[in-house]
């Protein structure tokens, strides 16, 4: 009889994944492929981890490198042993055993490709077996369409054994309680009826499915724990069920975070993977895809049409129609709309990264700006420097990528190259339109382009009578309004500066 103390940890867990996953069509194994950014088989360690089994066992067979690699990273402690012959689940867990000779107690058995499988619900399936006092309990679930599950027979309500979707008469098909593949065992009791597996099936396979049968033969107790969510049984075969999955785990995470205080405007087009990482006040608009190790610190709003991958989002920061990549956007900085951030840009608090532009490698310092179509590769600014519309750090010479330096409350004139490596120092000036190819001092002004030559009376004689001629010919030759306020805006803005000195 079984009277293990609630709390105690289970003996193992086999994890059943050498499956071929043929329906898949990859290169790379089922396992892998992500639900929710993450490897479908991280989830089922993940779950069997929250049981703190004494040895967890991963069977595999199909791409077994592949899938030993992802496990060498994720949970070193795991033990893998491959199945080399695919003859059924029966002959995986029969693997799995070898493994765990002298182990008694509990044994789990789960299935790597059931992501949404929580360790709640193996947790509540072992402590069912444990108050049962069974030798073996099985997770089940009663489905609308039971189509290819194995079926639960009961017999005066006791399980009585597990027949398969393929093996089933017409009358076993209309039971709806489906076998989940998801099971406890006594050790000894499976390792004694493990041999005793037949393959006389209608997929010639041994069917672990059997040991139900096999136990109820030995008079030993068998039971069912029914889950009623419905999603942590299902398995993912092909693309088409991994779309749905990864549907169902984002909107679940989607209402988490508005239950943590998010706000999402749209949650059908908003996209949350499993490892971000979102304040309370965060406001998400649509089409926005939250990925990797993003967090998002409160106050900020992001979207619409955002994708950040591995952004780091300080306080109350806007980040609008932004692609971004392992990047760090400080508090109370905007960002876009329609910016890309690549990787290594850092933009400090109260910065600005505009509309139409590029960085990477490049650490914006507090206060500073870059607002309109510019590309920021390998730089380094101050704090509040602006960088003028359509400038251009020049990066690359062909060979080597180079650093630029820009000081504190450096000004960049519009249109600007700035052709590393080189310089600028803390106050200085660039004229718009320079090519600078040498150091600006501190506190310098840089002009660099050529000087504008004006050819007076050009178009009377080289386009007589064209609609330019004609319009020249009307004009009274005085300067704009607007143009001489503003030239004598900053004739007394330059007059009271020099005043000041
Ligand atoms: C199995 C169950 C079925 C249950 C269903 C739930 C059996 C005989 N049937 O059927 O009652 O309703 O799961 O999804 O157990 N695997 C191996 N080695 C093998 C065969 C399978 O590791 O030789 C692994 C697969 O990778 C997979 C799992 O076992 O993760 C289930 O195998 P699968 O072939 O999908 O079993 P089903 O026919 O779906
Ligand atoms: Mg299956």
């Amino acid at each position: 009889m079984n009277t293990t103390p609630a709390q105690t940890p289970v003996a193992a867990v086999i994890v059943l994944a050498a499956g071929g996953g043929t329906r898949m069509k990859s290169k790379r194994s089922k396992l892998l492929h992500a639900v929710a950014g993450r490897p479908m088989l991280s989830y089922a360690v993940d779950a069997a981890r929250a049981l703190e089994p004494r040895h967890l066992v991963v069977v595999v067979g199909h791409l077994r490198e592949q899938v030993e690699a992802h496990l060498a990273e994720y949970c070193p402690e795991a033990l893998t042993v491959e199945q080399a012959v695919r003859n059924g689940t029966g002959g995986a867990v029969a693997v799995g055993m070898e493994k765990l000779a002298d182990v008694r107690g509990e044994i789990v058995v789960t299935y790597g490709d059931v992501p949404m499988l929580s360790g709640e619900t193996l947790k509540a399936l072992v402590a069912a077996h444990r108050a049962d006092h069974n030798a073996c309990t099985v997770l089940t679930a009663m489905v609308p369409d039971p189509t290819g599950y194995g079926r639960i027979v009961r017999e005066q309500g006791q399980v009585a054994r597990i027949v398969e979707h393929k093996d089933a008469t017409e009358a076993e098909r209309q039971i709806t309680e489906i076998n989940s593949g998801i099971y406890v065992f006594d050790a000894d009791l499976l390792r004694a009826g493990l041999p005793t597996l037949q393959p006389n099936n209608m997929q010639q396979e041994l069917y672990v499915t059997d040991m139900i049968g096999y136990l109820r033969g030995q008079d030993a107790r068998v039971g069912a724990y029914v889950t009623d969510d419905l999603w942590q049984t299902e398995g993912v075969n092909d693309r088409v069920q991994l779309a749905r999955m990864n549907a169902e785990v984002n909107r679940r995470l989607v209402e988490h975070w508005m239950l943590e205080g998010v706000t999402i405007t749209d949650p059908k087009t908003t996209w949350i993977e499993a490892d971000v990482d979102l304040e309370s006040d965060v406001t998400i608009l649509p089409n926005t895809q939250l990925l990797g190790a993003t967090s998002i610190a409160t106050g900020a709003l992001i979207g619409p049409d955002t994708t950040l991958r591995d952004v780091e989002v300080g306080e109350n920061a806007h980040v609008v129609r932004c692609h971004g990549e392992l990047a760090v956007i400080g508090p109370n900085a905007e960002v876009g709309p329609y910016a890309r951030l690549r990787p290594g840009t850092v933009l400090g608090q109260r910065g600005r990264i505009g509309t139409f532009v590029e960085t990477k490698n490049a650490e914006i310092g507090a206060g500073s700006r870059v607002p309109h179509f510019s590309y920021v590769g390998d730089a380094y600014l101050g704090e509040g420097a602006y960088v003028g519309a359509g400038t251009t750090f020049a990066n690359f010479d062909g060979q080597h990528r180079l650093p630029t330096h820009v000081g504190d409350h450096v000004f960049v004139g519009a249109n600007s190259v700035l052709v590393a490596p080189i310089e600028i120092g803390d106050g200085a000036y660039v004229a718009a339109g320079s090519a600078i190819t040498s150091d600006v001092p501190p506190g310098a002004l840089a002009v660099a382009r050529g000087r504008e030559h004006v050819s007076s009376g050009w178009v009377r004689r080289k386009r007589p009578g064209s609609r330019a001629a004609a319009a020249a010919e009307d004009a009274t030759g005085e300067v704009h309004p607007r143009i001489a306020e503003a030239r004598v805006r900053v004739q007394q803005t330059n007059e009271q500066q020099e005043a000041q000195q």
